[in-house]
């Protein structure tokens, strides 16, 4: 009898714990909470239409991206083109956000309009000022700024 109450208070002890964490539960932990589930509803809604998370100028520019850039820079720009084997040095990591954040939208304006010889990097990066208009370069640059995105701007949750 005696070990059967002392169960029932172990019990509601912990029970009583658990709750209280419950009513405690901190504002960072229920926005974390809130944040899983805006990244979960994000992902079903992206597997459903790879376009949804973008905003119309950055699908334009994603257009123009896999047009002229995917040979080389790839798909998701990790630099892994069909073509990034017969480049040395390959493209760089465009969704490497430590490396991105030193690269101003000007300085990928820059890049983009006078190739890798306007910017003293490699020669194989190919100039396009002849070959794009400045508002399809514009654009590109806007969709190059979504590969180190986390929060999809386009969809309002
Ligand atoms: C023929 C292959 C090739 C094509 C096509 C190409 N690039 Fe590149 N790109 C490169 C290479 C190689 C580099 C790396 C230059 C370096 O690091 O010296 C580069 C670098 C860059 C960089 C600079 C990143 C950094 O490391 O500073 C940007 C931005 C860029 N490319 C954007 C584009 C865009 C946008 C397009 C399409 C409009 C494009 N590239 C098309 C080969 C290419």
């Amino acid at each position: 009898m005696k070990h059967l109450q002392m169960h029932l208070i172990i019990c509601l002890f912990v029970l009583s714990q658990i709750s209280c964490h419950e009513i405690h539960q901190s504002g960072t932990a229920l926005q974390k909470d809130r944040d899983s589930l805006t990244v979960a509803i994000a992902d079903s809604l992206i597997r459903n239409d790879p376009w949804v998370r973008y905003t119309y100028t950055e699908r334009q520019g994603k257009q123009l991206f896999e047009q002229y850039c995917v040979v080389c820079h790839g798909q998701s720009g990790e630099g892994d083109g069909f073509n990034a084997y017969n480049l040395n040095p390959r493209p760089h990591s465009l969704s490497d956000s430590t490396y991105m954040k030193a690269l101003s939208s000007e300085t990928l304006t820059e890049t983009i309009s006078f190739g890798g010889k306007g910017v003293n990097k490699s020669v194989l990066m190919p100039a396009y000022q002849n070959t794009l208009s400045k508002t399809q370069i514009s654009k590109v640059v806007v969709y190059i700024e979504t590969f180190t995105q986390t929060v999809f701007k386009s969809i309002n949750l």
